[in-house]
């Protein structure tokens, strides 16, 4: 199995074919308000994953009633539950995928194709269901919960192994030691300007705002860009740095996210100044 998904991140030959569904995704999905929707930036974690939970939890539910004896009504409000419920998740996850890199774009590619098998063989059951024809229905049914089951194999793989919309910053925090660390002299610190420096080499950025200073995780959650090299935007009137590979905006005081494609907030860390010296820890 482990050789069967490192040759599908491999297989550029998906590439053709996701190159284009990854300009249609992203024609057809606009604008940028509805893309952040659907990120889960409003909700400030990827809703891709709770919307999943509605098709999962009602097919499940399905094979498990279709085993008991009268219970056709209920298999089937199920499967139309789980069926209308795919549609929803189906969108946020293809949202997520258009800004997903090359190598997780194709298990991702593999992993909306297995769903999307599924959501058809549902779709059928339920046609069947509903004209009568139950036995037809469940045999379908199980048939969409493999293909389903294969579809979140490979989403489980996507998110823990490949770390699509996964905080990639986060475990930077376990790289900075215990204690206060010096920054930088405050009265030398420029106003309004990003600058880079490093705590026990995890990289973070400043940003002075009169008095105040924001210190917060140089690398993008969404896929470890740099923001110190990103702009500084007013952004429904709060300064927000913009990565600069995808473009996800996060408030420069509190770090939230404005825009995606990253679902995450960023990280920022507490501040003192001590002699004139800014510094920071760990939250
Ligand atoms: S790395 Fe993708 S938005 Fe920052």
């Amino acid at each position: 199995m482990r050789a069967l998904l490192t040759r599908i991140e491999q297989a550029r030959g998906l590439d053709r074919v996701g190159d284009r569904m990854q300009h249609a995704v992203q024609a057809t999905l606009r604008p940028q308000r509805v893309r952040d929707f659907l990120h889960g930036v409003w909700l400030g974690h990827p809703l891709h994953p709770a919307l999943v939970q509605v098709p999962v939890g009602a097919w499940l539910s399905a094979a498990a009633v279709d085993l008991l004896p009268g219970q056709r009504r209920s298999a089937t409000a199920l499967v139309a539950l789980g069926t209308a419920g795919a549609v929803p998740a189906a969108v946020a996850g293809l949202n997520d995928w258009a800004a997903l890199a090359p190598d997780q774009r194709r298990v991702g590619l593999v992993h909306a194709t297995a769903n999307l098998v599924g959501l058809a063989l549902y779709g059928g059951s339920l046609v069947a269901r509903l004209n009568g024809r139950h036995n037809l229905g469940r045999a379908l049914s199980y048939l969409g919960l493999s293909a389903a089951s294969a579809g979140a194999y490979l989403g489980g793989h996507l998110a823990y192994k490949q770390g699509a919309q996964v905080n990639q910053s986060i475990s930077e925090l376990h790289r900075i030691s215990d204690g206060w660390h010096p920054l930088a002299d405050l009265a030398a610190l420029p106003q309004r300007k990003l600058i880079t420096r490093s705590i026990d080499d995890v990289s973070v950025i400043l940003y002075r705002h009169g008095d105040e200073v924001t210190v917060m995780l140089e690398r993008c959650p969404h896929q470890s860009g740099p923001l110190g090299e990103g702009e500084v935007q007013q952004i429904d009137g709060h300064a927000c740095v913009v990565c600069p590979w995808h473009g996800s905006a996060f408030r420069l005081n509190g770090g939230e996210v404005v825009h995606g494609p990253s679902g995450n907030d960023q990280q920022v860390l507490p501040t003192r100044v001590v002699d004139g010296i800014l510094q920071t820890r760990l939250p």
